[in-house]
């Protein structure tokens, strides 16, 4: 993981479009605008008959494969629900068992397979870098003459998610991106607290907010792949809460990275740490829980985690009746119930977006793929023609 976030981005890269999309630092801030005004559009032209008619059109001459071996919902589902919206085709390997990887075949065989029969590969994986890995051999076999396909990362190990950090982006944008009255694409549930004293902060865009990160951080894809999205917005502050544990507080590669950005970030170890001159649960403007990754533990983990106390790290009413009224709580899901970092108690208050972040993942990956074959511009020049 020891690399700079932005290795080789310029190969992942033609005509100054996404060739592959494998580390959340290839978008700007620019582009996620881009990418969130196209997703919008899909939205609102899904609403409707000849919209959707429109959409299913675009790229039904397309076909994708989403080889999935680590288990999956939202990311599997939502890509492929976005392939549906577009038109495009999709088939699935998700257990390797059922594919002749049994039989002694490389995973790059797998992908070079893939890539004779579909257009697309979206790729989820429990190790680190093998979709970075897989976008390189595409490279080379362009440079060689042979056929190559986009590679999308759907995740990769404990090392980045960025389609996740699309769609909180997508989130964060619908939450305090607010051009005024008339901007039917903002986040409604906020309405009636635009206007209210201390909550001026809201409608101003992403840029000048503290953002809180809670939970298992050192192992938390999407808590990096997000935290170096948000680090490109001016002015941030990140705040890091995690148990006092080495595997859970952040690694170096992150603290390195955002270092090198001069974006100011703090770690805590409680909701109760002071920043601003009170607890951190009131200071914030966004948070994002997430769950304790058990499923990476080692049997010496297991063992030193025995002294923690993991309900620090978990949401309750009280903490939340301290957040600011309009902070938005964000969790990439799954959550986990038996750890309960956020009860579903907490699921109806107007606060909680996770489930309509889960949802924006399938607008976002849309406008993904809707940009990785540049059918984005015909996207909005129909939808601002009707
Ligand atoms: N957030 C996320 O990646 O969820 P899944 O593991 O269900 O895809």
């Amino acid at each position: 993981l020891n690399r700079p976030t932005k290795a080789k981005t310029p190969e992942l890269e033609r005509s100054g479009r996404l060739r592959h999309v494998i580390f959340s630092g290839q978008f700007s801030v620019d582009l996620l605008e881009e990418l969130a005004g196209v997703a919008d559009a899909i939205r609102k032209l899904s609403k409707h008959r000849s919209g959707q008619d429109f959409l299913i059109n675009l790229l039904h001459h397309k076909r994708a494969m989403l080889y999935f071996t680590q288990p999956s919902t939202r990311t599997f589902l939502s890509f492929m629900a976005a392939c549906q919206i577009l038109g495009i085709t999709c088939n699935e390997v998700r257990d390797p068992q059922t594919s002749s990887e049994t039989k002694g075949e490389t995973r790059f065989d797998s992908i070079r397979m893939f890539s004779s029969y579909f257009d697309l590969i979206i790729m989820r994986s429990p190790i680190a870098r093998l979709a970075e890995s897989c976008a390189y051999l595409m490279n080379d076999l362009e440079r060689s003459g042979n056929r190559s396909v986009p590679i999308v990362n759907a995740g990769s190990g404990a090392d980045q998610h960025p389609t996740q950090a699309l769609l909180d982006i997508y989130t964060l944008q619908r939450t305090f991106n607010f051009s005024g009255p008339n901007d039917s694409e903002h986040n409604s549930r906020f309405d009636d607290l635009r206007r209210l004293p201390g909550c001026e902060n809201l409608s101003k865009g992403l840029a000048g907010k503290t953002y809180a990160f809670c939970g298992d951080i050192g192992r938390g894809r999407t808590v990096r792949s997000l935290a170096l999205l948000l680090s490109n917005y001016p002015d941030v502050r990140l705040v890091f809460i995690a148990p006092n544990h080495p595997t859970l507080v952040m690694r170096d590669d992150l603290r390195q990275a955002l270092a090198a950005k001069n974006v100011r970030f703090y770690e805590f170890d409680s909701f109760e740490q002071q920043l601003d001159g009170r607890p951190v649960i009131e200071a914030l403007d966004a948070l994002y829980m997430t769950r304790i990754q058990r499923e990476h533990d080692t049997g010496d983990d297991a063992e030193r985690y025995a002294a923690l106390d993991f309900s620090r790290y978990c949401l309750d009413m009280d903490l939340v009746s301290r957040m600011k009224p309009y902070a938005p709580i964000l969790h990439p899901f799954p959550r986990d119930q038996h750890f309960g970092e956020i009860p579903q108690e907490i699921d109806n208050d107007p606060r909680a977006m996770y489930f309509r972040q889960a949802r924006n993942g399938m607008w976002i990956r849309s406008a993904l793929l809707a940009h990785l074959f540049d059918v984005d511009g015909q996207i909005l020049r129909y939808f601002h023609r009707e």
